[in-house]
């Protein structure tokens, strides 16, 4: 019998356990190790090529790390007083300000922080993973799913939330028994042989599980309504909830999420804030970061750029043999520029997403009082999703998030953001609202610098993360002329940080085999 790929990496774990299966799959290059993969490039080939590097997010930061390496002069160009751009961790005594001229203090205590942009590494980012090892930027586990979180749906179960295991292992266990059904009455015989028809009931007998005769009647898989104890304490099982309530879609939507390739366990986050991720690299980096300073017109000059800019005030320029921008899309089309048309259309036509969190202080009543340590909660209606902190465990008190979206939301006033958010926590814990303290919002299209959260789509036709990155993305991944566009909108890994680090990664190799052409 011929063995499928899959068949015999199953084979190779049962044999020789996990660690047998998953260097055998590391040899077969079907998984890699959170090590920087080289760059193809000639050491010491940057020496006496000059790089402007626009924008002192993680795109810039991994750009000018790896070309400082080959020799290359790099300044990166930054606009705020800090690096990191996107990745931002608010803490006690930060200012959130906006363009629109308001203000949030934050006065969380010491200890406490809110990511609120990219606020988890899944493990198959190997990339910024491997940056991370390579800095020593210390990780810990992102609980990004918890079994225990709860789900709340007005129209079902009364609007009593319920703890996500009861709604995975009951739907789980209503299928098995319909799909068993069916197969007993001879339903799916034109589909299954006779030998895996009693194979499929067997397997669907653990899978729901199913009793004796084919029924499923709840599983400890689901929950107690009583816990077991020592002695005679006998454990009492929860009730399966019936399978019209769990096929209202408000409910099962949030138990998919952590089947997303990007979403599983095991998830990372850097111990304290996703920022000493950039601060590891602009410590490495030193004097190549220059900070305040605000790009005013990128031009092309002989066979290089010539970049305007102003510091504290002053009117500076940088030449430089190359430029690798990676200024957002929305704010370039404002800055004076000698690109082509095509990259001009693309850049004007191009639409952000306005992502927001709304993140507050509280007692870990979630731990304290419903033993959820990290994960994700959501409602029917309101302030999806509830995310829990991963960070500081067992500790009194911590940053929730409830309220993690785009859309129609984001024009309501701060105060009517912060009612509907405190709401959500209202349905899913009742009595636990008024917990929730020094509440601070970031919506990413009033942030200066940014004015938005990611690339929504190249042209006014393609919405969603997940769209299809469409033609102006073949534009905008080709350099125009010495300049070359980097940043998570120029991977396939849109509005994560891996995406921005490969993009880089790409470009230095881009200039790089230039550079060794023009030489030869
Ligand atoms: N990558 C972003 C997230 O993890 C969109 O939520």
């Amino acid at each position: 019998m011929p063995i499928s790929r899959r068949n015999f990496l199953a084979r190779a774990g049962q044999a020789g356990g996990f660690s047998a299966a998953f260097l055998l799959m590391q040899s077969l290059g079907l998984i890699e190790a959170a090590e920087l993969r080289p760059l193809d490039v000639a050491p010491g080939i940057g020496k006496g090529v000059s790089v402007a590097i626009l924008g002192g997010g993680i795109a810039g930061l991994v750009a000018a790390y790896e070309m400082r390496e080959l020799g290359y002069a790099c300044t990166i160009l930054e606009a705020r007083s800090r690096s990191g751009g996107r990745n931002w961790t608010v803490r006690g005594g930060d200012t959130v300000e906006f363009i629109d001229g308001s203000r949030q203090l934050c006065s969380w205590d010491a200890g406490n922080y809110q990511n609120f942009g990219p606020a988890r590494l899944p493990s198959v980012h190997t990339a910024i993973l491997g940056y991370c090892r390579k800095l020593g930027v210390p990780l810990e586990v992102e609980v990004n799913t918890s079994r225990s979180t709860f789900l709340e749906n007005d129209a079902a179960n009364g609007g009593r939330p319920v703890v996500q295991r009861q709604v995975i292992n009951d739907a789980r266990g209503h299928v098995s028994e319909l799909l068993a059904k069916c197969i007993r009455q001879g339903d799916l015989d034109q589909d299954l042989s006779p030998d895996d028809r009693t194979r499929m009931l067997d397997f669907l007998r653990h899978y729901g599980p199913l009793d004796a005769a084919g029924a499923y009647v709840g599983s400890d898989r689901a929950g107690y309504s009583k816990l077991p104890g020592a002695g005679n304490d006998v454990g009492v099982l929860n009730k399966p909830i019936d399978m019209h309530t769990l096929l209202d879609e408000n409910f099962w939507g949030g138990i998919l999420f952590e089947e997303a390739f990007d979403m599983q366990a095991t998830m990372f986050q850097p111990v304290g804030g996703m920022d000493r991720i950039p601060y590891a690299f602009a410590r490495a980096l030193g004097q190549t970061v220059q900070y305040n300073a605000i790009v005013t017109a990128i031009r092309k000059s002989g066979n290089g750029v010539r970049i305007a800019y102003t510091h504290a005030g002053q009117a500076r320029q940088l030449d430089a043999d190359y430029c690798l921008c990676s200024l957002p899309l929305n704010l370039l089309r404002n800055i004076p520029n000698d690109f082509s048309a095509p990259y001009r259309e693309v850049i004007a036509a191009c639409e952000y997403a306005a992502a927001y969190k709304i993140a507050w202080e509280s007692r870990r009543f979630w731990e304290q009082d419903y033993n959820i340590y990290g994960g994700l909660e959501y409602v029917s209606q309101g302030c999806n999703p509830v995310w829990l902190p991963s960070g500081g465990m067992f500790s009194e008190r911590g940053v929730l998030v409830s309220g993690y979206g785009w859309g129609a939301f984001t024009d309501l006033p701060l105060d009517q953001k912060f009612a509907e958010s405190r709401r959500t926590i209202e349905r899913l814990h009742p009595g636990h609202g008024k917990e929730l303290q020094k509440p601070m919002y970031v919506g990413w299209g009033l942030v200066p610098f940014n004015q938005g959260s990611w690339i929504q789509a190249f042209s006014s036709s393609e919405r969603g993360l997940d769209a299809p990155p469409g033609p102006g993305y073949e534009t905008m991944i080709q350099p125009d002329g010495p300049i070359y566009f980097i940043g998570d909108y120029a991977s396939r890994l849109n509005a994560w940080q891996e995406g921005a680090a490969l993009s880089a990664q790409r470009a230095v190799q881009l200039v790089s085999d230039r550079v060794r052409a023009q030489r030869a």
